[in-house]
């Protein structure tokens, strides 16, 4: 076991396509980002893990040989250690602080972050390592089971396995991953937090994956082969809407539509055809807002405000929704005046200090 102090860096992560698709099997298209949280830890000779979150002020901990619920942000890192137990490893008590530049509950992982953090910071004590997608399922085991929020895959694997300069295109099926150059050279993305609470984020949530899993059985007698959404394509929609109700149609059209827009995404970064890009991050907005029902009047206002702005080439929101932030694509020459003038404006409209921050695709988590 490792003697001395050591550190472990987990960045956030931006959704650029692919919005509620993991959970049915599509491919989605993150990256990492450098707003991140910083575990600075030691070993702890009793059996231990006790942390101070600087940010909120908090200390937690917990007893590795008694893992009871606490009900705070604590039980991510308690869910990583029942599921690394179970898998054999050895687990060995550590202290510390974590330091934080990534708000939390924004949309942006805060929860993954810490969880793939705490999971890299246990394997070091132990001196063992599993791959990025073994770390990722394991730590979506973690907030399934243990928290009890029923996410896909999406943060985790973004958090473990991004690379710098790359955005992440990762086939939420197989769990087959491309790198794709992120070089947006005189364009950059603008990530806008609009501050709002996300109020019933994670019931909607779990309501939007139980109408997936509902629409799927109602579409086994017109499709038997399908045990998935992402095995209706486009041209399946017409049949699709004669056998749903008119709102679960709308929750499958956003998936079927939003999974070709990020095959399509994937496709246009390749070419470097930035234009293209920002076309169908409008279409994943709109699609999250009318057919998903997952966005808000916030989140509406910006995106509209940030599609008036010069050098703007297409603008969504990015997460779960319900809140939380936006991404907008724009030319690199325009973010100095769409940040200056954004607070104020939206403040007039809301009332609530937003912020922005223009973000590069940077490596994944890692003990540094
Ligand atoms: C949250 C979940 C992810 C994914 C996104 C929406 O971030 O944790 O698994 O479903 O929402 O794309």
């Amino acid at each position: 076991m490792p003697e001395s102090t050591f550190t472990v860096c987990a960045p956030g992560r931006l959704s650029v396509m692919g919005g509620h698709v993991d959970y049915n099997g599509g491919p989605v298209m993150p990256i990492a980002i450098p707003l991140n949280i910083t575990l600075h830890l030691e070993p702890h000779a009793a059996n231990t893990v006790e942390l101070y979150a600087e940010e909120i002020g908090q200390h937690a901990q917990f007893s590795l040989d008694d893992l009871q619920h606490q009900h705070s942000w604590i039980d991510y890192v308690q869910g990583v250690a029942v599921e690394l137990k179970e898998l054999g490893i050895p687990l060995h008590g550590f202290r510390g602080t974590i330091k934080s530049t990534l708000p939390m509950a924004a949309g942006l992982s805060s929860s993954a972050a810490l969880e793939v953090g705490t999971a890299l910071a246990f394997l070091h004590l132990a001196n063992e390592s599993l791959s990025a997608v073994e770390t990722a399922l394991l730590c979506q085991r973690a907030e399934n089971k243990f928290v009890g929020v029923q996410c896909g895959i999406l943060d985790q694997t973004a958090i473990a396995a991004c690379t710098a300069d790359h955005a992440l295109l990762l086939h939420c099926n197989t769990m087959e991953m491309e790198q794709i150059p992120f070089r947006l050279e005189q364009h950059a993305m603008v990530v806008t937090y609009s501050g709002a609470p996300r109020e019933l984020a994670s019931s909607a949530y779990n309501d939007r994956r139980a109408s997936c899993g509902k629409a799927v059985e109602i579409l086994q007698k017109e499709f038997p082969y399908l045990h998935q959404l992402c095995e209706l394509n486009p041209d399946d929609l017409p049949l699709a809407q004669k056998v749903l109700s008119a709102l679960l149609f709308k929750r499958v059209r956003h998936v079927v539509t939003e999974i070709d827009r990020t095959k399509r995404a994937a496709i246009a970064l390749k070419n470097n055809d930035l234009k293209l890009l920002g076309n169908l991050m409008d279409g994943t907005h709109n699609s999250l807002r009318d057919d998903y029902e997952v966005s808000s009047k916030e989140l509406n206002w910006l995106v509209d405000w940030a599609r008036k702005q010069s050098g703007v080439l297409g603008s969504r929101l990015t997460g779960a929704g319900f809140g939380g932030c936006t991404v907008t694509l724009i030319e690199k020459e325009f973010i100095p005046q769409f940040i200056h003038a954004l607070p104020m404006e939206y403040k007039q409209f809301s009332g609530i200090d937003a912020k922005c921050w223009e973000v590069t695709a940077v490596d994944g988590a890692r003990v540094l």
